[in-house]
């Protein structure tokens, strides 16, 4: 729970794969939120957490199911707003004495919204609202003190609200986008009915988190694994901003990374921002240990676990450190309900260096685990960072090695990073960096027969990948014009000695990943 001093909204949840998008959408107001499974909220943590409005998610469960989740009763004793969202709606109507039940008149996708009553809710909305329905479960009766305020052709209670008690519920989902004002209303919710102010900003969450840094860390030693991406990059520079010298950070080149990478990250780090950095040069290291390997996981261990050696290695020569910074996101703290609705509650925690805290036994140091990714990025640019490099696309840990099928030489990582920055740079000219979600090229452990000028050539192929995404989950691949694929198969084959075939990958993620390993 945050420490911080602003207004709170609290998001119970019921196990919608959607839930987190609640918040985003909240925050996105300038409200901040926090999401928390319906079984670890009671009467004692809701007083604790003294939320100014709360919200109730979907679920996959059936209020008529035996035994299915429900929201603590003192959510409806504690004089705040609350808004139900589909299952939320259901299980508020049931436990407010209205009722709910299973119909065969389901609902998926794209619906309109009629709306019969003038309502806060929806102020500013046209009489008929496209939303977006997903529900078997329906409303049939409403609690005593309820109006319906919308309908849509299935559920005809598709928006309730009791505006004495400030309770309301919806059987839509304004968190997704085609909802189209769906951002519109939360932010009624939440601006007009709770009365937020909106006041939470990147400029006070900067400032609240270097006080707490310093709180945490008082006169104690930092380290920090910086491996150029950009939530470590911004944990770094918040952290620099906070205690200054008392960090150290370390950045293992493993060889492994795109062309100019690692000069890039020396200089930005050491020099810009004047940072205590430990650069470790072990290319020769890990090229040594991956000779004849091909197996991707091989790969991926033989990495990870060299990476972990030299990171510990180095961070004992800063001596009496006691604390670990990480660039841990909200997305991986977030504890997710599992889907029986029982107790079991996985928690996922992610180490973006795998296996290093246990090991290490330090404190961590996570600034950003309150933060999602795009709010990371705002964080970056409120800090100084440049928008190109806050704006970059992710990189895998183990780097170029898992882009590479078969051995891994020298030569062929060579050949890799050059044709990769010729991609990298079309796509900019082009300015398509920003509508992809990560764009890369793939040297093939195949060789093919060309022929340049009168010359037969025998040389490698080269696979461009470029996929667009939100969350990395699920992806599709972008489509390029023929004439972008073409030019830029020119000028790799051109500019590249090493490569005489460029072929370009249209799978989505199912079924193939993002990676090729
Ligand atoms: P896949 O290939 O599984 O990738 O569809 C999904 C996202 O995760 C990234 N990725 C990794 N990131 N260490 C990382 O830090 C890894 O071992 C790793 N493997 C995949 C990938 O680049 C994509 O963004």
């Amino acid at each position: 729970m945050t420490d911080t001093q602003h207004e709170q909204l609290l998001i119970i949840d019921f196990g919608s794969q959607v839930t987190k998008l609640i918040a985003r959408r909240v925050r996105e107001s300038g409200v901040y939120s926090e999401v928390h499974p319906f079984n670890r909220v009671d009467k004692a943590m809701l007083e604790a957490f003294n939320p100014k409005a709360i919200i109730l998610s979907g679920g996959p469960n059936s209020v008529t199911g035996v035994g299915t989740p429900r929201a603590d009763n003192h959510v409806w004793e504690m004089g705040v707003p609350v808004l139900g969202i589909c299952y939320g709606q259901q299980t508020m109507c049931e436990q407010l004495g209205g009722s709910v039940e299973s119909s065969d008149d389901k609902e998926f996708g794209r619906a309109d919204l009629e709306i019969v009553a003038d309502n806060e809710l929806f102020e500013g909305l046209d009489k008929t609202e496209r939303v977006w329905m997903s529900h078997g479960d329906r409303v049939n009766a409403m609690p005593q003190g309820f109006e319906i305020i919308g309908k849509s052709n299935h559920a005809p209670f598709a928006a309730i609200a009791n505006s004495e008690c400030k309770f309301y519920g919806v059987q839509f989902h304004p968190e997704v986008v085609h909802t189209i004002n769906g951002a519109k209303i939360l932010r009624n919710f939440t601006h007009e009915i709770a009365d937020f102010k909106g006041d939470w900003t990147m400029a006070a969450f900067k400032g609240e988190m270097i006080a707490a840094i310093k709180d945490q860390v008082g006169e104690g030693k930092v380290i920090c694994g910086l491996s150029g991406g950009v939530d470590s990059s911004v944990a770094a520079v918040l952290i620099h901003e906070a205690i200054g010298d008392q960090l150290t950070c370390v950045y293992v080149d493993t060889g492994m990374m795109r062309k100019g990478e690692s000069d890039q990250v020396v200089s930005l780090f050491k020099e810009h921002y004047d940072m205590n950095l430990i650069h470790v040069d072990a290319g020769d290291e890990f090229l040594g240990l991956l000779e004849g390997v091909s197996d991707p996981e091989r790969k991926r261990k033989i990495i990870g676990g060299t990476f972990i050696d030299i990171f510990e290695r180095e961070a004992r020569k800063v001596g009496g450190a006691k604390f670990l910074a990480q660039g841990t996101l909200y997305p991986d703290v977030i504890e997710s309900v599992s889907f029986d609705g029982g107790p079991s509650v996985t928690i996922k925690s992610h180490h973006n260096v795998g296996g290093l805290p246990d090991r290490m036994d330090m404190e961590l140091v996570e600034p950003l685990r309150e933060l999602f990714k795009d709010e990371v990025r705002a964080l970056g640019q409120e800090l100084g960072l440049h928008k190109d490099f806050v704006e970059r696309h992710p990189f895998p840990g183990p780097g170029l090695a898992i882009r590479c099928p078969g051995v891994i030489t020298k030569d062929r990582l060579d050949i890799l990073r050059e044709a990769d920055a010729i991609y990298l740079d079309q796509i900019k000219k082009h300015n398509l960096y920003n509508d992809i979600w990560q764009a890369f090229a793939v040297i093939l452990p195949v060789q093919t027969v060309g022929v340049m000028g009168d010359e037969r050539t025998y040389e490698n192929v080269l696979a461009l990948r470029a996929v667009t995404s939100t969350d990395g989950m699920t992806a599709d691949y972008y489509p390029y014009s023929h004439e972008f694929l073409g030019e830029t198969a020119t000028r790799i084959i051109n500019e590249v000695r090493g490569v005489n075939r460029v072929v370009y990958d249209v799978t989505s993620k199912p079924p193939g990943t993002i990676e090729w390993e």
